[in-house]
């Protein structure tokens, strides 16, 4: 699949088939994310996949509550991946105080896009999940209270019949620019 293949068809996928998805294929969606570039290379992530009962149905039930259901469809996912930022290095703290900036969450976009786009690949379908109770799964997954979850990633097969969606994005013109802002 050519790189403009890849990203027309990675979207974030709300429905799954409840087969398991292989450890092979697991493997080398972490193995992707692990090559992402990070700020002085600080690497600050932790990946848990989730894929074993009942921790798996816990997580999923902290995406959403009785009145913001939007990602009750986690509950279909047969695995979730919980990105838990870890400290970045020394030079990156001092950096990150002195021009006021806040890398590690940018890093773990990028490796979390790393991830969804081989995942695109193998034929798995994601979707990033930001709305999350992360006291909740902290509680469920024994990560210390001190640390943030950056982001969960739901993965799983697409059903065969579901739709690739054309995307809804701003006009080109409305979001670049060349050699003057706006
Ligand atoms: C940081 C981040 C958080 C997101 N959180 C959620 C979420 O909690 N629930 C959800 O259904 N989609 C979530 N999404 C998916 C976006 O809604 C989706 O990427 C966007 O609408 C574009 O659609 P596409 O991914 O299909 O291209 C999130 C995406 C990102 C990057």
């Amino acid at each position: 699949m050519s790189f403009s293949e890849l990203i027309t068809k990675r979207q974030s996928v709300r429905r799954y088939e409840s087969r398991a998805v292989e450890d092979e294929k697991i493997m080398q969606c972490l193995e992707s994310a692990r090559l992402s570039p990070s700020a002085s290379n600080s690497q600050p992530w932790h990946f848990v996949v989730v894929n074993r009962e009942p921790l798996r149905t816990e997580v999923a039930r902290a995406t959403f509550t009785e009145i913001k259901l939007i990602n009750k469809f986690t509950l279909q996912a047969p695995m979730l991946v919980v990105i838990v930022q870890e400290k970045p290095k020394l030079i990156t703290r001092l950096a990150m105080q002195v021009k006021g900036k806040e890398w590690p969450l940018i890093d773990i976009g990028i490796a979390a896009t790393h991830f969804c786009l081989k995942a695109t690949e193998l034929g798995l379908g994601t979707c990033m999940i930001g709305w999350f109770d992360e006291t909740r799964i902290k509680e469920v997954l024994n990560i210390p209270g001190g640390k943030t979850i950056g982001l969960l990633i739901s993965v799983g097969y697409p059903p065969a019949d579901y739709p690739l969606r054309t995307k809804v994005r701003k006009q080109p013109d409305s979001m670049m620019s060349f050699n003057k802002y706006p």
